[in-house]
C-alpha cells in the first residue's frame, strides 16, 4: 500500500535558531514543501532587519531543499500601518500570544481590550494580513483554550475581514466555534490526534509529550479527529513541532513542547489510514491551506508506503514523538 502526497505544508512549526536550527530545518524541509515558521525566538521577531536576517538562516539551513519558510511577525500593539503596509510581503502572518502563556512569549498580550487590540487588527484587516492566535488564557491549565474562545469571538466579530487561525486547538470548544463565524479557522497537530491528558500524565510522566496547550479529554480528541479526518475546509495540519534539547526536557522545569518534524507525515498517514480516512490526508496537509492562505507552494511528491519505520531514539540531542518506537507508515521517496 502506497500514497502520493503533493506538496505537503505545515502551517506551525518552530525551527528556532543557532545549531537546533541546523538539526531541525532539513528535517521538515525534506518532506515539506514549506511551513509557517513561528517568531517566537529570543528576542522575538517584531523588525524586518530581524525577520530578513533569521529568514536568510533558516534557508541556509536548509540547504539545496525546495522548501518555502513562510516568515511570521511577533503581535505587539504598538506597530503602525505604515510598518504594516511596508512588511507586508515578507509575512504570511502576525502571531499573537498572550504574555508568559508558553515558551518566550513573555513580549506578548497583557490586554485583551478591543480598544488596545483594535487599531493593529484594524490595520491587518484591511492589508490581508493573517492574524494566528495561541488561545489560552491564564485560567485554570485544563480551561484555557475554552475560556479564550469569547476572545476569539469578539475579534471575530468586529473584524468580519480578518482571517483568524485558532492554533493548535486542543478543544471540543474550539472546534464547535469553526462553524460560528466566516473568518475562524485552525490548525491541529500531530501529538493533539494522538494523545490525551492520559498519555502525559496518567501514568509515568512523560515529558516529551508535554506542551501546551496540555493535551486535554478524550472526548476532545475525538473532536479534533473528527474535524481533521474530514478534512473540514477551515481546518489545516500545523505541527506546532517544538523542539528543545533533551536537558531542557527531562528536567524538574520541563520546558513545553513536542518535536515531530521527523515522523510528522508517516504518523498521519497511518492515523489516518486507521480512521480509513486516507484520502483526505492530501486537503489536510496541504489543499485547505492553500486556499485559506492563497498559497501555491513548490511542487513536491512525497511517496509514503505502509512499511515499519523505526522512530530514531534522538536527533542530535532532540527527542521525537515516537523516539524508539516503530510507525506503520514510513517515507519511500520524495520527488
Ligand atoms: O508546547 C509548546 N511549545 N507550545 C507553544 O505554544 C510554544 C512551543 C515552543 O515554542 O516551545
Ligand atoms: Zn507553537
Amino acid at each position: 500500500m502506497q500514497i502520493k502526497l503533493n506538496s505537503p505544508l505545515d502551517m506551525h512549526l518552530h525551527l528556532r535558531d543557532g545549531d537546533m536550527l541546523k538539526t531541525v530545518a532539513p528535517l521538515s524541509a525534506k518532506t515539506f514543501s514549506g511551513a509557517i515558521i513561528m517568531p517566537n525566538l529570543v528576542p522575538p521577531i517584531t523588525t524586518k532587519e530581524a525577520l530578513l536576517s533569521y529568514k536568510e538562516r533558516i534557508l541556509k539551513a536548509i540547504g539545496r531543499e525546495n522548501f518555502i519558510p513562510y516568515m511570521t511577525l511577533f503581535f505587539k500593539t504598538d506597530y503602525d500601518y505604515e510598518f504594516l503596509k511596508d512588511i507586508k510581503d515578507e509575512i504570511l502572518a502576525i502571531k499573537l500570544y498572550p504574555a508568559g502563556i508558553t515558551t518566550n512569549s513573555e513580549d506578548g498580550v497583557d490586554n485583551f481590550s478591543i480598544d488596545s487590540l483594535a487599531p493593529i487588527l484594524e490595520a491587518m484587516s484591511e492589508l490581508g494580513i493573517v492574524l494566528c492566535v495561541h488561545g489560552e488564557t491564564n485560567g485554570f491549565v485544563m480551561d484555557r483554550e475554552a475560556e479564550f474562545i469569547p476572545i476569539y469571538e469578539k475579534i471575530a466579530k468586529r473584524f468580519p475581514k480578518l482571517k483568524i487561525i485558532m492554533e493548535h486547538i486542543t478543544t471540543k470548544e474550539a472546534v464547535e466555534a469553526l462553524d460560528r463565524y466566516e473568518n475562524l479557522y485552525a490548525t491541529i497537530t500531530l501529538h493533539h490526534l494522538f494523545i490525551t491528558l492520559d498519555d502525559v500524565a496518567g501514568g509515568l510522566l512523560r515529558p516529551h509529550l508535554f506542551c501546551k496547550p496540555i493535551a486535554k479529554r478524550p472526548e476532545d480528541r475525538m473532536a479534533l479527529r473528527k474535524v481533521a479526518f474530514s478534512a473540514h475546509e477551515k481546518v489545516m495540519f500545523g505541527s506546532d513541532s517544538a523542539p528543545h534539547p533533551r536537558d531542557k526536557k527531562e528536567a524538574p522545569g520541563c520546558a513545553a513542547g513536542v518535536f515531530t518534524a521527523p515522523v510528522a507525515l508517516p504518523a498521519l498517514a497511518q492515523i489516518f489510514y486507521e480512521a480509513g480516512a486516507i484520502e483526505n490526508l492530501q486537503k489536510f496537509v496541504s489543499q485547505n491551506a492553500q486556499n485559506i492562505y492563497g498559497v501555491t507552494p513548490p511542487l513536491k511528491e512525497v511517496i509514503l508506503e505502509m512499511e515499519s519505520f523505526e522512530v530514531p531514539k534522538e536527533y542530535n540531542g532532540v527527542v521525537p514523538m515516537f523516539a524508539g518506537e516503530s510507525l506503520s507508515w514510513r517515507v519511500k521517496d520524495v520527488i
